[in-house]
């Protein structure tokens, strides 16, 4: 059982069999759903687990109160991924009182139905809770992503319990326990942010301000953050939409390959014109949340594609939707589109990022009829100097 600080234990799970969290994204190296517990005069308890794992969860908790009996379940987001064993821990620690905000309470009630929670204390924004030498403050993080997330800290050993806000996937027995030991913290964090948290940048932007100074930061998932100072960097340039890493994300959905060839000859026109890093995504066989990472990664991006039954073909027009949902804005983007008869995918492209907040449509729109033909490379040369000089 690892220390956070001397009073402040990870008891957290694993879960490596998980097929995919949230039901969408592909996890090859797990997923953990953290837990922690504060050993003070009073015991509290940080967030439970996935119904997945409550066993292992319960075993870890005894082990770490030592014959000791919890005072508090703090319950910061309601999500089934944290809040599937409070029932269970209930059952075990019938006494302990479970401390959340009223939104969280009305949530829990809702998804335990017919279970009666007599010991509950209703926390908001700036409440505190008296351990003994620690004592909680709660910071309300609305949106962040769900409406009733709140957050808190240790203010004795300035510890923030940041609820999903700085989670990871993986599992913290396959890539690292804390953050500054994990090669590259920032990929499978920057997966996770934009896909569960991306539409709600201004909300994010907004909780990062009311946190406190070089605070140790125990998320729900993935590593803890001893040095947060330039994940903090990142945190602000993903919430604000700004652009990390300069270059240009390709994402291309081809029928039968030609599209793609189109997309390939596009990032070698690239790379020799100089483009700093061309990115690439298969929307119909790579990780589309990833393709949705590298499009908010970057600040330009290309997006090549076939048409199809007089529309867009679908791993395309499925990841648009994602872009759009997931509040994809203040980009500059270029469009290839491939037809063989009456080639329909650009106007629906164009549809598409018409309806998000500030992103243009630079240069003129490369038409491809079937296959690239040797006359159509001026048009593929020009496409690339409108998008790297956008
Ligand atoms: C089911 C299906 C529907 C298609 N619908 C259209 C269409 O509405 N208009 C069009 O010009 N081409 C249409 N096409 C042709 C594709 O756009 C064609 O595959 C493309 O021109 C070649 O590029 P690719 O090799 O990247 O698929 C369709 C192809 C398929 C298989
Ligand atoms: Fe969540
Ligand atoms: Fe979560």
């Amino acid at each position: 059982m690892k220390e956070i600080t001397k009073d402040i234990r990870y008891i957290g799970v694993d879960d490596n069999d998980l097929d995919l969290f949230e039901s969408q994204y592909i996890l090859p190296d797990g997923i953990s759903y953290n837990s922690y517990v504060i050993l003070d005069t009073k015991v509290a308890v940080m967030d439970s687990v996935d119904a997945r794992k409550t066993q292992e969860w319960l075993q870890n908790l005894e082990e770490a109160l030592e014959g000791r009996k919890p005072d508090y379940l703090v319950v910061h987001h309601m999500e089934p991924d944290h809040s599937g064993s409070v029932a269970a821990f209930l059952e075990k620690y019938p006494q302990a009182t479970v401390v959340a905000g009223a939104m969280a309470l009305k949530f829990l009630g809702q998804f335990n139905p017919g279970k009666v929670f007599p010991n509950t204390l209703t926390v908001k924004d700036g409440d505190t809770l008296p351990l003994g030498a620690h004592t909680l403050k709660f910071i309300a993080a609305p949106m962040v992503h769900w409406p009733e997330v709140m957050m808190s800290v240790d203010q004795q050993d300035n510890v923030l319990f940041s609820a999903d806000a700085f989670g990871k996937f993986g599992a913290l027995g396959k890539t690292a326990f804390w953050a500054d030991e994990d090669d590259d913290w920032a990929c499978e964090a920057r997966r996770y942010y934009f896909n569960i948290m991306g539409k709600y940048g201004p909300q994010v932007t907004k909780v990062l301000s009311a946190l406190p100074d070089k605070p140790v930061v125990a998320p729900l998932h993935g590593p803890v953050i001893r040095d947060v100072a330039e994940i903090l960097k990142l945190y602000s340039t993903w919430s604000s939409y700004g652009v990390e890493t300069p270059g240009v994300f390709i994402a291309y959905a081809s029928i039968h390959g030609n599209t793609a060839k189109v997309a390939l000859t596009l990032a070698d026109i690239l790379r020799a014109k100089g483009c700093p890093k061309v990115a690439l995504n298969d929307l119909t066989r790579d990780d589309q949340a990833e393709g949705v990472e590298d499009a908010f990664r970057y600040g330009k991006m290309v997006m090549a594609a076939a048409s199809y039954d007089a529309g867009l073909f679908t791993p395309a027009y499925d990841f648009l939707h994602k872009l759009q949902a997931k509040g994809y804005q203040n980009r500059k983007v270029a469009l290839i589109e491939n037809g063989t008869w009456a080639p329909s995918a650009g106007r629906v492209m164009k549809e598409m990022f018409a309806a998000m907040k500030n992103v243009e449509v630079v240069g003129n729109m490369v038409t491809i009829k079937s296959t690239m033909n040797p006359a159509d490379l001026p048009a593929l040369e020009a496409l690339a100097d409108a998008i790297l000089n956008a």
